[in-house]
């Protein structure tokens, strides 16, 4: 057994855990991994342990910070490093937080049903016109989050297809293209807050404008950083749970069927799946600021920490037959958006999309099945956002 395992590795089935991972879980909770470039950093899988460290007062996200841990090449460009929210500490990540936690809870996204259902019926409409077989990934996964978001903060969707590549880059692309990507995003988010800071929208951003910019709490910088992480965070993440979930419900029919049965049961079952699933692999990335105890172990100022959501969604130790898909489990609590401060901002919104996603796409193609076989579908991503790149289904 090698000293500190590597990670990330590779998922081969969309839904399941790389293989290699029952290693890593079995020397959990806490323990110390390799990283691509041969530095070590800790990894938390438990998922008790995982709540523990992520409200731990000396865990930050500065990724400018010499010993924060890189998990992939493209996360070296210095955009990546610098994100807006993400890569912040308090008090200023509190403030940002206080400025767009509003906009993005319950309420306010509960009064975006209505046009998400409409949204959603559109693409599905498609889905049928284009007749068996068809790539729900162009159809449906990766245009469904892109239009929502892009609606919510007022951003042309006219230029979608400029920013679903680019954010697609910035999350999965090589070093190269993704530093390029983020620097396109940027240029443009840039030229687009200009506009607004001119003449405000009915979007998030000129509610932003006007909320933030016109009294001084925020400048143009700012705006275009705030904009930038929404853009990027908001689509592959969601796009890829979207084609995950609906994946795994094709593979477990027995589970599907419980969800025709009783659609009420859809917001547990987008839980469970979000549980089941795990889309953003690791969680959480962060360096220690002090030294932190936990587990019997002492990580020490300056070293790098992981949060496995892959693991700690599936602990045996809080979770019953945590292997096993359960769409009726009554509690389905899943480190899937993270915990803490940092808890992703877009969650409600997410598990709407996703909710009415499913609904619609169940319910209107009764028949829908797989078109090729699950092991074959190609999936990208190890150790950040897992995206299949096709999903071709049938009925
Ligand atoms: C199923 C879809 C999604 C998943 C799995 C997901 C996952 C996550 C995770 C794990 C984090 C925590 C990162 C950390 O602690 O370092 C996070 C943060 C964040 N997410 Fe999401 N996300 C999703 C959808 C969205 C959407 C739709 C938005 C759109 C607004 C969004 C915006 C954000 C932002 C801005 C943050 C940073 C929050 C902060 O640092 O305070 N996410 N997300």
């Amino acid at each position: 057994m090698t000293e500190a395992p590597p990670y990330p590795q590779k998922r081969t089935c969309p839904y399941e855990p790389p293989a290699g991972y029952r290693e890593i879980g079995e020397r959990g909770p806490v323990l110390k991994v390799t990283l691509f470039d041969g530095r070590e950093a800790w990894m938390v899988t438990g998922y008790r342990e995982s709540r523990e460290i992520l409200t731990h007062p000396n865990l930050s996200s500065q990724r400018t910070h010499p010993g924060f841990p890189i998990v992939a090449p493209r996360f070296r460009s210095q955009i990546a490093r610098t994100l807006a929210l993400i890569a912040m500490d308090p008090p200023v990540h509190d403030v940002y937080r206080r400025y767009l936690n509003p906009h993005f809870s319950l309420k306010s996204v509960r009064r975006m049903r209505p046009e998400i259902e409409r949204i959603v019926a559109g693409f599905v409409d498609r889905i049928v016109e284009h007749g068996p077989p068809a790539d729900l990934v162009p159809l449906l996964a990766v245009p469904l989050p892109s239009l929502v978001i892009c609606r919510h903060l007022g951003v042309p969707y006219e230029d979608h297809d400029f920013f679903q590549d680019a954010s697609g880059k910035v999350m999965l692309g090589t070093e190269e293209e993704s530093a390029t990507a983020a620097q396109d995003l940027f240029d443009y988010i840039d030229r687009l807050v200009a506009e607004q800071i001119k003449d405000p929208s009915d979007g998030l951003l000129g509610t932003l404008v006007r909320e933030r910019v016109v009294t001084g709490d925020i400048g143009h910088d700012e705006l275009v950083s705030i904009a930038l992480v929404l853009l990027i965070a908001a689509h592959e993440t969601t796009s890829s749970s979207l084609a995950l979930g609906v994946i795994t419900l094709l593979e477990h029919p027995e589970q599907l069927a419980l969800l025709r049965e009783d659609p009420d049961r859809l917001p547990g079952a987008v839980e469970e799946l979000l549980r089941y699933i795990a889309t953003t692999d690791l969680v959480a990335t962060r360096v220690a600021k002090g030294d932190i105890e936990i587990a019997g172990h002492l990580i020490r100022a300056g070293e790098g920490v992981l949060v496995s959501g892959t693991l700690a969604n599936r602990d045996a130790a809080v979770h019953e037959r945590a292997d096993e898909l359960d769409v009726l489990r009554e509690d389905s609590h899943h480190l899937t958006f993270g915990f803490g401060i940092h808890q992703c901002l877009g969650q409600n919104l997410a598990r709407l999309e996703l909710e009415v996603a499913f609904k619609e796409l169940f319910t209107r193609i009764p028949g829908i099945r797989l078109a090729a076989p699950v092991g074959e579908l190609p999936i990208l991503g190890a150790g950040t956002v897992q995206r299949v790149l096709q999903l071709p289904v049938a009925w």
